[in-house]
């Protein structure tokens, strides 16, 4: 274990006021899986956002050096990191989020469903940690196959008695962010402007961007170049997994993707209002027992699952094409939780 705390030099006093961080609450941020290839840039991520007060950073290996190392940045938090599993308790205690970017990455022709038989059983454990240990926690979970690690969640906290669906999140922010950049690059409008909804689940075609609620509006936009940007969403990992040529998936746009989620939860849980962000939750908007779609985060997590909105014909079709795999997906997590 080694703990890192904030310098206390007259530029760390500058900062921390500059950042105001005296008027926020004290909230403890745990990652597990932060010694790899999304945790690490996370952990610097999250020790740049004034709203931590703690940064835990849990790993089976190499967490103490990431630690270390971040705990060096002269921001609000302070640093702690945990390995292996006798420092799980310890890493999760008191925490108000619990970000979990642990797990295996996919390599070139594999789909996130081949992750299924390793990152399970990952999930599944460091679920059962989180029940006893911080059973309050937002789970903001990175790990894929998304669609099927979220369930898995689900059925550990229910059966440890700690369930509240308001606490538990897929992270599907990096689909939102991928549909901004390439709207923004194909209808040339200002990238820090655009919004882009994003619903279903996060593998392949049980992405949905929708376009036609896309904001700015752009009028140029041709059905077939409307196809084409919802494609290239839905293969956006696929696209880095190549590119990567067997040296893993997204890690740098998923450490940004999942911070900026975190800091929506934190400022959730601290009462700012109108914080709406998409991700894959508990839901009854479809017939699907979980489903992104834009929520609105509160003091405990979830306080409405806002709907879908006006759809494209084309939408519609993309919807009712989704629902038959994320149905099996999810239908996959619940009855590996029950059987293992
Ligand atoms: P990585 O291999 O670089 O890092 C994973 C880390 O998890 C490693 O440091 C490993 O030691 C750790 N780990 C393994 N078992 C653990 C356990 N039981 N407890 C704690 N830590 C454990 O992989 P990565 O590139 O960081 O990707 C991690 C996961 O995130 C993968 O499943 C990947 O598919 C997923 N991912 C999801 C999204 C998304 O949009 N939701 C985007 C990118 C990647
Ligand atoms: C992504 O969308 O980048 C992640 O889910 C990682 C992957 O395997 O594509």
């Amino acid at each position: 274990l080694r703990r890192a705390s904030s310098s206390s030099c007259t530029s760390s006093h500058l900062l921390r006021r500059s950042y105001s961080s005296e008027s926020h609450p004290e909230r403890k941020v745990a990652v597990l899986g932060a010694a790899g290839g999304i945790g690490q840039p996370l952990a610097l991520l999250m020790k740049l956002n004034p709203l931590v007060s703690t940064l835990s950073l849990y790993d089976i290996a190499g967490t103490p050096g990431v630690a270390a190392d971040v705990g060096h940045i002269n921001t609000r938090s302070e640093v702690a990191g945990f390995m292996g599993e006798e420092q799980l308790g310890q890493a999760l205690k008191g925490s108000d989020v619990v970000i979990i970017p642990a797990g295996v990455p996919r390599k070139p022709g594999m789909t996130r469903d081949d992750l299924f038989n390793i990152n399970a059983g990952i999930v599944k454990s460091l679920c059962i940690a989180i029940a006893k240990y911080c059973p309050n926690a937002l789970v903001n979970m990175i790990s894929n196959p998304v669609n099927s690690t979220v369930p898995i969640a689900a059925e550990v906290f229910k059966k440890a008695g700690t369930y509240d669906e308001r606490k538990l999140f897929g992270v599907t922010m990096l689909d939102v962010v991928r549909a901004k950049t390439f709207y923004a690059g194909k209808s040339k409008v200002p990238v820090a402007e655009v919004n882009v909804p994003v619903v279903g689940g996060h593998a392949g075609i049980t992405i949905l961007p929708l376009f036609s609620q896309a904001t700015p509006k752009s009028n140029d936009l041709s059905d077939e170049e409307i196809k084409a940007l919802t494609k290239r969403t839905q293969d956006g990992g696929t696209e880095v997994v190549e590119a990567k040529a067997g040296k893993g998936s997204a890690t740098l746009s998923m450490a940004y993707a999942g911070a900026i989620f975190a800091d929506a939860c934190l400022k959730g849980l601290n009462g700012v209002s109108d914080v709406v962000e998409c991700s894959f939750v508990q839901s009854n908007i479809t017939e699907l027992p979980f489903f992104a779609s834009k929520v609105r985060l509160g003091k405990n997590g979830v306080e409405e699952v806002l709907g879908l909105g006006p759809l494209s014909d084309y939408e519609k079709q993309g919807l009712e094409s989704l629902k038959p795999e994320l149905q099996a997906s999810i239908e996959k997590g619940i009855k590996f939780a029950h059987q293992n």
